[in-house]
């Protein structure tokens, strides 16, 4: 079992393939990188897979594949299935922005993919290409649609904007409730590579809109879940990723590893250590007490809710969010 210095069980395991995306979102990547990470720096499929066998005999039994955008990564369905032959009873899910998904749905179906989670920020053509600064809507939905007809479980990201889609939060929840796929609201969280120009909306702000329309009930948060779960009168289940909230860290059960072999304990912080050479070199030993230390190290809690240090320095695009 892996326990960190604030004796938090750490089970979650997120892996971004690329920093690399098809998309510049607002909140994430606005502006091309000055430069992208070279490619030789990457690690390869193996060298990932050799982390991840590692991790899960520490105590991981939940995997998420990320980017940037991780469908860009050729062949993705081959390390899916890696780490699925490895351990089929491993929580295997994946984020993406869905815009290349209609062409590989099946394919990650079939490698041992069960679940993903797909950003969906607005219906409306324009704001979904205010957002992504590319006219993303169609293949984005089509690309949902692909991934529920091959049977995948698909939840939905939002990240409500003040005056750009923070009054479509009602019908993105209406489009998610006639599929019966779960929509998760997330604050936007301040960013330094964020634009300047955009400006998210709290919790409350986003349960209010949501109110408008419907009567809500508090669930509560799921096990070690950031999303906090909330009920229609109907049974429809919603979530909410609300990480100003000042006890949203105590529950954390998560670690990150980039695409460059960088362990990140903290969304927020930029700390980091590099477990590449020991991979490189097959040295799984040294990749583990690689993986103590920062577990040893990681920090308490985020600073989003604390008003001089509510913007992170650190790259969204290279943690997977
Ligand atoms: N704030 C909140 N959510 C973000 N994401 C990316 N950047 C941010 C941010 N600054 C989320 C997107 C996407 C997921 C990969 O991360 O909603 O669904
Ligand atoms: Fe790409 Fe996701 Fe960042 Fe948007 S949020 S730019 S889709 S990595």
């Amino acid at each position: 079992m892996l326990i960190d210095g604030h004796n938090r069980v750490v089970n979650y395991l997120r892996v971004s393939v690329t920093e690399r995306c098809n998309f510049r979102c607002q909140y994430c990547m606005p502006d091309k990188p000055f430069s992208w990470v070279p490619r030789e720096n990457l690690l390869s499929f193996e060298e990932l897979f050799l982390f991840i066998k590692a991790a899960m005999d520490e105590g991981i039994t939940k995997v998420r594949i990320t980017g940037g955008e991780p469908l860009l990564r050729e062949d993705l369905d081959k390390f899916v299935a890696m780490i699925y032959n490895h351990n089929p009873d491993v929580d295997l899910a994946l984020t993406t922005n869905g815009y290349l998904l209609k062409q590989v749905a099946a394919k990650l179906r079939k490698a041992g993919l069960k679940r993903l989670n797909i950003s969906l920020d607005s219906l409306r053509p324009e704001t979904a290409q205010r957002i992504a600064q590319k006219d993303v809507l169609k293949e984005v939905l089509a690309g949902i649609d692909a991934a529920l007809k091959v049977g995948l479980k698909v939840k939905v990201n939002m990240v409500p904007l003040k005056g750009i889609n923070d009054d479509e939060i009602v019908d993105i929840l209406d489009y998610c409730k006639a599929r019966n796929i779960e929509v998760r609201f997330i604050e936007y969280m301040e960013n330094a590579l964020a634009s300047d120009q955009i400006k998210g909306l709290l919790g409350k702000e986003i349960l209010e809109k949501v109110k408008e329309k419907y009567t809500i009930r508090k669930v509560g948060r799921e096990g070690s879940s950031p999303s906090f779960s909330y009920l229609l009168e109907d049974g429809y289940k919603f979530g909410l990723i609300d990480p100003h909230k000042h006890d949203f860290c105590e529950t954390c059960n998560r670690i990150r590893l980039t695409a460059e072999g960088h362990l990140i304990p903290c969304l927020y912080f930029d700390e980091a250590m590099s477990i590449k050479d020991a991979v490189k070199a097959g040295d799984v030993p040294a990749a583990v007490d690689v993986l103590r230390t920062v577990l040893r190290d990681k920090p308490k809690e985020n600073r989003w809710s604390d008003a001089e240090n509510e913007t992170s320095s650190r790259a969204f695009y290279e943690t997977g969010g």
